[in-house]
């Protein structure tokens, strides 16, 4: 069966396609035949040699599809079920107890650009209800990522007020779950276009970051000078700073993303004299992951997707992803 190779180093030059044959499952283990991933920054890191693989590797950590067999042992899926990986296979539950990427399929291991697995069945869980494989494809790092932020390390609550940087993955799910749980959603963008849709999304306040630079001022203004309880901070370097003047004080702010860089100044005084609460996340862990897909099935709402690629495309579907063009999430059809 076809398979997807980042030879050691990655470049776009060092994509191959290759085959992956799918062993039976044994005990404990499922075989799915993948119909779709979506894009990540993370995956575009692997692939373009950003953060290239030092051995050969299947990448992408987002896979779904669906249970063709079922090894002695399981009861959780049955052949036929509709399934979405996990982007920590030994993470099921708890408190975080992985560093870094060595075991994220992908990455640190093979990972979902091909046409069968065949896997733990802890390494998935159950898709949400009516969803095509393309819309769970989109669930396991930027829906949890964004998930997990909010709900297990926010908290947030009806009424809260909650800032989403930007038009990507993340974001548009962070918007998307806030409104679900009820609070107030400010959201930036560099395109005004781009802020249209976010409104029709639901977003409350809409922000252009490239015509407001200082716009961590005006979501105080916004917010009548409370700022908000929650910032989704992708950005990075360049957002810091503007995240911790938007926020209220003891606010929340979910360090994620690294889009203008990985190292900068930080401003500790802030921090300090508002007292905000800074949170590392690294995506999240499988029990999660089934929290999420539940509220989605009980909220009805679908994922935001962009274009589709099919899987042989994979390097035109990470340039177009780089172009910055995209509103929501690329699709790699299997
Ligand atoms: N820590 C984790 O667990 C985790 C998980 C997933 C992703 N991430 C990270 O989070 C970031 C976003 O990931 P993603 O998959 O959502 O990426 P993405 O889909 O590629 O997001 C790209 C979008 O980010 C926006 N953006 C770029 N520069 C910005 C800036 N200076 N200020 C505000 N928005 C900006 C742009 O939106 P506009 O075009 O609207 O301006 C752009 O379209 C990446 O750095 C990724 O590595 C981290």
């Amino acid at each position: 069966m076809k398979a997807i190779y980042v030879q050691i180093g990655g470049g776009y030059d060092k994509v191959v396609v290759g085959e992956a044959p799918a062993a039976a499952p044994q005990a404990g283990e499922i075989t799915v035949r993948l119909r779709a991933s979506s894009l990540n920054y993370h995956d575009f890191a692997v692939v373009s040699g950003m953060w290239g693989p030092s051995e050969l590797r299947i990448p992408m950590a987002d896979g779904a599809g669906e249970v063709v067999a079922v090894g002695e042992g399981v009861s959780e899926f049955a052949v036929g079920d509709s399934v979405v990986s996990t982007f920590f296979p030994e993470w099921l539950d708890g408190r975080p107890n992985v560093v870094g990427f060595a075991t994220v399929p992908g990455d640190g291991l093979d990972g979902y650009a091909r046409e069968v697995v065949t896997a733990r069945a802890t390494s998935f869980t159950r898709a949400p209800k009516g969803w095509s494989h393309a819309e769970a494809a989109t669930l396991t790092t930027a829906g949890l990522t964004a998930w997990r932020a909010l709900v297990d390390d926010g908290r947030v609550t009806a009424g809260d007020t909650v800032l989403v940087q930007g038009t990507g993955g993340v974001s548009i799910f962070a918007l998307q779950f806030a409104k679900m749980l009820g609070a107030t959603v400010i959201a930036t963008s560099s395109s005004d276009a781009k802020l249209e849709r976010l409104k029709a999304l639901g977003a409350d306040h809409l922000i252009n970051y490239r015509q407001d630079p200082a716009w961590g001022e005006t979501v105080q203004k916004l917010t009548a000078g409370r700022g908000v309880d929650h910032v989704i901070e992708v950005g990075g370097p360049a957002t810091l700073e503007q995240s911790m003047i938007a926020a209220r004080v003891g606010g929340h702010i979910s360090v994620i993303g690294i889009l203008t860089g990985v190292a900068g100044e930080f401003p500790i005084v802030t921090a300090l004299v508002k007292q905000l609460r800074l949170q590392g996340v690294l995506v999240g862990n499988r029990r999660q992951q089934q929290d999420m897909v539940r509220a989605i099935d009980a909220n009805g709402m679908h994922p935001v997707l962009d274009k589709h690629f099919a899987l042989d495309a994979i390097v035109d579907a990470f340039r177009y992803q780089e172009s910055n063009q995209h509103f929501g999430k690329i699709i790699l059809d299997i």
